[in-house]
């Protein structure tokens, strides 16, 4: 049977170490041709958020796809300081090479303009792994580009569960809450994943020494990418793999049940910074609200042993 033509995507990211086990998954996956990665400031600042994508490609021998740095703080509040909830590196200190090549001269959201306006509308999706600054700046500046995104499938918020920066707070939204505003109003298609959706998918010790000991480098990586997550989180039992779901459900989105949901998000006080309110005020937006845990985790792992 012939091969569906592979999805052009942005992957627009602040690795992270799960950012990094997304963009692994992604360049592990045909179904993707990859445009170019886009970098926001997030896990950690501008700099090492985009050295890391450039780390990432120079690990996996694609120093072909494009890096563009993109936006160093939020849209219109001082960015807030960095949480090093991934270690120094932002990445658990992954044994990663050096980049050969620098990150692009090219701003993220020229880049951006440019690409949209060459290709058919409708072709390019964004998968969002980060704050949404640079996503927002593109619809503010360049509508006429954004409105020819296929589709945007980002990380981030929390519907029914507890937040995990503040009471109903995820951290990308909260990140950048007027950047996740204009986005979620956008009423461009917008597919969310929130945190109800990644705690459900779960990486435990044994699934990491499953993939350490397939003796594949992708999928070693990844091994190595979990040990630090765990021990970068106080040694629990098992971490949610948030970005990785974007990419999870690109892949297959028979294996997550979406909502139709009217959503706004406050840009209120720090702490309800982000948070996502359902009513007839808000703008419908396709959100993620459960998944088949261990059938995603089954195709991760088999996109990260087949190459
Ligand atoms: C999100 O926050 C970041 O720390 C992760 O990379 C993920 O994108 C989860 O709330
Ligand atoms: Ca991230």
């Amino acid at each position: 049977m012939p091969h569906a033509k592979p999805r052009l995507i942005v992957i627009d990211t602040d690795p992270g170490i799960d950012d990094a086990i997304g963009i692994l998954l992604a360049l592990a996956s045909p179904e993707f041709t990859i445009a170019g990665m886009t970098t926001v400031a997030g896990n950690i600042g501008i700099e090492t958020t985009t050295r890391n994508a450039g780390r990432l490609l120079a690990f996996a021998g694609r120093e072909d796809i494009p890096v563009f740095a993109g936006a160093a703080t939020p849209l219109s509040r001082p960015g807030p300081e960095p949480l090093n909830l991934h270690g120094k590196d932002g990445i658990g200190g992954a044994d990663l090479p050096d980049p050969t090549k620098q990150p692009e001269n090219q701003p993220a959201v020229a880049w951006l303009t440019e690409l949209l306006l060459n290709e058919s509308a409708g072709t390019v999706d964004v998968l969002a792994l980060g704050p949404l600054t640079n996503i927002a700046r593109l619809i503010l500046e360049k509508p006429e580009a954004a409105n020819r995104i296929g589709r945007i499938i980002a990380m981030g918020g929390v519907v029914h569960e507890a937040g995990n920066v503040g009471p109903r707070s995820e951290f990308n939204l909260w990140a950048d809450p007027e950047a996740a505003a204009v986005v979620v109003s956008s009423g461009l298609p917008l597919v969310l994943v929130p945190l109800d959706v990644t705690r459900q998918v779960r990486a435990t010790r044994d699934f990491a020494e499953a993939l350490s000991a397939t003796g594949m480098p992708l999928a070693a990586m990844v091994a190595d990418l979990l040990e630090s997550y765990f021990e970068t989180t106080t040694h629990r039992e098992s971490r949610p793999l948030h970005d990785p779901c974007v990419m999870l459900f690109a892949l297959a989105p028979e294996l997550f049940r979406l909502e139709d949901l009217r959503l706004t998000v406050s840009t209120g006080s720090t702490e309800e910074a982000g948070a996502l309110t359902i009513g007839e005020k808000g703008t419908l937006v396709q959100v993620a609200m459960s998944v088949d845990g261990s059938a995603v985790l089954d195709l991760l792992a088999a996109k990260l042993t087949a190459i």
